[in-house]
């Protein structure tokens, strides 16, 4: 998929910002705090409805404004559309080809995107909350049904924990309403895991290749599905049910809920050792980009196109084999926008290759 227009209106320092990228390599050029990351932004937000660097929207909107807008004309395989988010105050407005959209999730799905930056580092080296959203994120983008699955089971978690609060603080050991809560977040738990484990056996192989080629055959990736309900068999639901059941007592002392797909990790091995802890940063950077094209390839086989990939400085950053393999899988077939603060990092890319654009206080040009 190809973002052909691009137009900002007072999104963050970006007050009026009109762009028509190259349906290759765009190079997004200037100093500290010139407003590269924020064009990002808006493409991320386009395609997922939420920021990558905050939760709160109005913090997107201009300082001197109200009201802040994004809207792209995107070309697909068989057809083109407009997509637009306006943000107002707290609330945030969709529509597609100028109709306004009543559920805003049903946005997700269209422009679907890739973004990786030096953070990503913390996908390898963080906590268990960075594998799982990277999970989440990307499963999101090419599943209606699994985005659907967790803002449910998000719901239900939040309104189980309040009740196991309340139980706990007024002594109390009526589990009737629990047992509800319980079976909502059984049936929606059990199938985010299931779809889980299943993207990762896909993300396993993709991922493994790419460690492979980065390092020359040296690195074996394993990713393993890390699940807080332990053994899995015989079924999902009834060992979710029962250990729901035998950890009453458990959950009503602590407040919250112990087991579930909002407590499990993805483990990853390289020759057999565990990278999260014992990987030095050059094995940790090379399988946070290992997983990153990974998640490329697995958006393309579940939605037929590649996303269109964000690079947040991270081109910098990357020694030139790692830059070669990533161009070499870029060339010609995946929209990229490529933030940099010199022109050094161009390297072997032709000016044919790509487009540049100088962002200069809040103008691009
Ligand atoms: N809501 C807002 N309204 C106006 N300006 C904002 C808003 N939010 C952030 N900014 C400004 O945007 C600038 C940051 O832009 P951005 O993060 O895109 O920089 P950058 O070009 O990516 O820089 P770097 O190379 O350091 O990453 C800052 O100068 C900040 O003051
Ligand atoms: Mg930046």
């Amino acid at each position: 998929m190809i973002l052909e227009k691009i137009y900002l209106h007072n999104f963050r320092n970006l007050k009026r910002v009109f762009l028509e990228p190259s349906p290759a390599i765009n190079i997004l050029i200037g100093d500290n705090g010139q407003g590269k990351t924020n064009l990002l932004e808006s493409i991320y937000l386009l395609g997922t409805l939420s920021s990558h660097r905050t939760a709160n929207d109005r913090e997107m909107i201009n300082w001197d404004k109200e009201r802040a807008q994004v809207d792209v004309l995107l070309r697909k395989r068989d057809h083109s559309l407009k997509l637009t988010v306006t943000l107002e105050g707290s609330n945030k407005r969709v529509q597609i080809n100028d109709t306004p959209l009543e559920k805003k999730s049903e946005l997700i799905g269209n422009l679907n995107v890739v973004l990786f930056s030096p953070e990503d580092l913390n996908l390898v080296k963080g906590g268990p909350s960075y594998r799982r959203d990277f999970l989440d994120i990307e499963v999101s983008q090419v599943s209606r049904y699994y985005h659907h699955l967790l803002s449910e089971y998000r719901h239900v978690l939040r309104q189980r924990n309040f009740y196991l609060k309340e139980l706990r603080d007024n002594f109390k050991k009526e589990y009737g309403v629990l047992e509800i809560w319980d079976e909502k977040l059984v049936e929606l738990g059990s199938r985010i895991i299931e779809k889980r484990l299943e993207v990762v056996e896909k993300l396993q192989i993709l991922a493994r290749l790419n460690q492979r080629k980065i390092t020359g055959g040296k690195e074996n990736l394993s990713i393993e599905y890390e699940c807080s309900l332990g053994e899995l068999n015989p079924d999902i639901f009834s060992i979710f049910r029962k250990l729901l059941v035998n950890n009453r007592d458990e959950e009503v002392k602590r407040g919250y809920t112990l087991y579930g797909p909002h407590r499990d990790d993805l483990i990853l091995k390289v020759n057999g050792m565990d990278i999260r802890k014992y990987g030095s940063q050059g094995q940790q950077r090379t399988t946070a980009l290992a997983l990153k094209l990974a998640e490329l390839e697995f958006m393309k086989s579940e939605s037929g196109e590649y996303p269109v990939l964000l690079l947040d400085d991270v081109f910098s950053e990357l020694d030139q084999k790692r830059k070669d393999i990533l161009l070499e899988l870029i060339a010609g077939r995946i929209q990229t926008f490529i933030t940099a603060t010199d022109l050094n990092i161009l390297g072997k890319l032709k000016h044919s290759d790509y487009k540049l654009f100088k962002v200069k206080q809040g103008f691009i040009d």
